[in-house]
Order: structure tokens, then sequence, then C-alpha cells
């Protein structure tokens, strides 16, 4: 714990106020799943069917902020908890502007969604994971990156080299190999919109 640290978080107007003036109700919508498994198509394709809807959010995505504010973090075990960590932090500060935040991170273990979910609050916190097979994720293979982690090429490479653990009770689970954008997009709305709704 920060030692002579003085937190004060009721000076401003306070996330209530926003959300009623944006009148919306703030939730962190959280993508999990492997590397190709659609979670940043989907993130963006939930943004624009929000947006179309008026309900205003903020897209945090796994290489733009590793190419920014977590550009000293790698992929090992410690390294992915601490990528976690302060994407959790900066979601939970990014709600409390009443934007809806929608995160994109493979977030590969029980213990790292756990700890999101702590920092952001269970109520605020939806989780989606994002579910098609392995062979499918490495057949589309987007980046090139599994090609390169079957070669050795990358170390610690999630699904390959490094555990995936299926998260229990996810809010919503979609196999992107056999459903739509379309029509996951609108699974997702409508696993959702309640939560959103003020
Ligand atoms: S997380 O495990 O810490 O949640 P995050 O979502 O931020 O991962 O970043 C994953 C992205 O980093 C992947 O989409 C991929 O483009 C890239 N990447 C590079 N090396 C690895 C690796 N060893 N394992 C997984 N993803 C990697």
């Amino acid at each position: 714990m920060a030692k002579n640290i003085y937190p004060v978080f009721d000076r401003i107007y306070d996330r209530k106020v926003k959300e009623e003036i944006l009148r919306q109700s703030a939730k962190v919508i959280w993508f999990t799943g492997l590397s190709s498994s659609g979670k940043t198509t989907l993130a963006s394709n939930l943004e624009k069917e929000l947006f179309f809807r008026r309900f205003f959010c903020q897209v945090l995505d796994g290489d733009n902020i590793r190419a920014g504010i977590n550009n000293n973090l790698g992929f090992s075990v410690e390294d992915r908890l601490e990528n976690i960590r302060r994407i959790a932090e900066v979601s939970k500060l990014i709600i409390n502007t009443g934007l809806i935040t929608i995160c994109s991170f493979i977030s590969p273990t029980e213990e790292i969604r756990q700890m999101a979910r702590n920092i952001i609050g269970e109520n605020d916190f939806i989780e989606i994971f994002l579910n098609p097979p392995l062979e499918v994720c490495e057949q589309r293979d987007t980046k090139g990156l599994y090609k390169k982690a079957r070669s050795g090429e990358i170390k610690d490479f999630t699904g390959i080299s490094s555990p995936f653990e299926a998260p229990k009770h996810p809010d919503l689970e979609i196999d992107t190999s056999v459903t739509s954008i379309k029509d996951s997009v609108e699974l997702i709305f409508n696993t959702i919109i309640d939560r959103i709704t003020l």
C-alpha cells in the first residue's frame, strides 16, 4: 500500500451525475480469449453498434496499450499480471467518467481476471469469453504469431507455450468459429443492454 498518500474521490461531480448526463450506466465489457479469437474485431464492432444507439464508449485493446502505457512489459506471468492491473485501474478511471469501457485482452488466467474484477468491482465487470477452437485461431493467425510460436521464434505464446484457462462463469461465451460478427454483436448487446441502461 502506498505510504503518505491520501486519495480523495469525492471533490468533483461524481460518476452518477456524469452517467445521468450521458444517460447510460458505465460498465466494463471485458473480452477474454486467445490471440486471433476475435476480441479486437468484436470490440470495435460493438463500439460502433453502441455508438449508433447513443451509448458512449472507450475501447482499450492489447496491442495498442502494449505500444503505449505498457510498453515496458513482456509476456511473463508477472508482466501479464501487471499489464492487466494497470488496464483495470485505467478502466476504473474511465467508468468514473460515465463512459462504457470495452477491454480486449487475452487475460489468460483466473487469477488475472479475478484481479481485474476486484479492481473494477464485481458490479461493473461484464465478462465475455470468445472461445473458438485453438486450431481455428491458429489457422486465422491474423498476425503470423502462431507460426512464430510453433517455430520457437516467440516464447511463452498463449495457447502454445503459455497457458490459457477458460473462465468458469463468463456472462457470455461465443464460439466465433460458428457465430458471425453480426450475430455475436447482437448476442453481446442483448447480454449487456439491461446493465448499461440507467
Ligand atoms: S495479456 O496476456 O497480457 O492479456 P495482451 O492482450 O495484453 O496479453 O496482448 C496480447 C497481444 O500481444 C497478442 O494479440 C499478440 O498480438 C501479442 N503477443 C506478442 N507476444 C505474445 C505472447 N507471447 N503471447 C500472447 N500474445 C503475444
